[in-house]
């Protein structure tokens, strides 16, 4: 069947029925699925060191070993339960997963451990991992589950912006003129940002997340977000800056070039977050990762290193390896820094 490109298709639907919101443009940008950056086949929206951007998990398997160390923690907590299901939401080609497994924690190891991968991509899902802990899905299932994770997903839902004029903060919206998409500024916005700024300021509105938020969230289930994120005053003063776009590891074009060929991303307004669901715990990343260990297991690295480099192998490597990928995942210029919301269950339902 033939298929209009998806600018054309967009500028017809402009063109039709007028200004579209942002984040419409940007969900077709990103999740098309013909033409979407993360959609499509082959090397767009990739994370990884061959891919559009380098997240935790890709930096190297310490990430998961650190989060496999956390899931035990709270199986333990749970009364080690003979069903354990750990839902990661926007799991990529699947490489937590793969760092968990790795990890051999004890819940797995116990045969309790269900991952259930929901990634809505094909491409990204034919990657995952073939394991029989592991289950892969388009959407999230019905079922109940004990942990959800997402890293670096809530930035990339779809959002809405915000442009503050003098009548107040009013809706940035696309429209179409000869063949470039253009911003134009639509009617109030619904949403008290909580912050004042010069005419002309732009910041984001999380609606998907929220919502995203409002429905994982339930009483007997851990919902965990990892994320870059600050509060919205300091947003204010990066003028625009926090809307970023990728491409092939460099930075990307205006958000409106050419939809479909670069990834679009949000620094997330904490303030947004935290006012999405009641019982938000925050820290940061370093923070999070040490409480769950980190700093134990890259001194383990650093003797299987030390033990083993006269004779070289893999497993010496892999020791060292962790030290540097530490590094990267503490840095309090870069990952270290970023945001970890959680909110725990107030109990486990049986
Ligand atoms: C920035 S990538 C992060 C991938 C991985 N979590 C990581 O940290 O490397 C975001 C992923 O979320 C997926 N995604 C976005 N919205 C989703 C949704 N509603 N359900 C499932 N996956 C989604 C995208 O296709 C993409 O693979």
């Amino acid at each position: 069947m033939h298929r209009e490109p998806l600018a054309e298709r967009l500028a017809n639907e402009i063109r039709s029925r007028g200004p579209i919101s942002a984040s419409a443009f940007i969900g077709a940008a990103l999740y098309d699925p013909a033409e979407g950056f993360y959609v499509r086949a082959g090397a767009t929206g990739r994370a990884g060191r061959r891919g559009d951007f380098l997240t935790a998990p890709e930096v190297g398997p310490l990430f998961g070993a650190v989060l496999a160390n956390a899931l035990d923690t709270w199986w333990i907590d749970a009364g080690e339960p003979d069903d354990w299901v750990v839902r990661e939401v926007g799991a990529g080609p699947g490489t937590l997963a793969r760092s968990i497994i790795a990890a051999a924690p004890a819940c797995l190891e116990r045969r309790a451990l269900r991952l259930e991968l929901v990634e809505l991509s094909d491409a990204q899902r034919s990657m995952h991992p073939v394991d029989g802990a592991i289950e892969s899905f388009s959407a999230s299932p019905a079922g109940r589950c004990d942990v959800v994770l997402a890293n670096e997903l809530l930035d990339n839902l779809p959002f809405d912006i915000a442009q503050r004029s003098v009548e107040g903060w009013r809706e940035v919206l696309v429209d179409i003129r000869g063949a470039a998409f253009v911003e134009h500024l639509g009617g109030i916005v619904d949403i008290d940002l909580g912050v004042d700024a010069e005419p002309g300021i732009q910041l984001p509105l999380h609606r998907a997340a929220g919502e995203w938020i409002r429905a994982n969230r339930s009483a007997s289930c851990r919902l965990l977000a990892f994320d870059y994120a600050a509060p919205i005053d300091v947003l204010a003063e990066r003028d625009g800056g926090w809307l970023r776009t990728f491409r092939e590891h460099g930075a990307g074009t205006h958000w409106l070039d050419q939809p479909g060929s670069q990834d679009i991303t949000t620094d997330l307004a904490v303030e947004q977050i935290v006012a999405a669901a009641d019982g938000l715990l925050m820290t940061s990343q370093a923070q999070y990762l040490r409480v769950h260990g980190i700093e134990a297991l890259v001194r383990e690295g650093r003797e299987i290193w030390e033990a083993g480099a006269p004779a070289g192998g893999l497993a010496a490597l892999k020791g060292r390896s962790r030290v540097r990928e530490a590094e990267t995942l503490l840095d309090p210029d870069g990952m270290g820094a970023f945001t970890v919301f959680e909110w725990a269950p107030a109990a486990r339902s049986t």
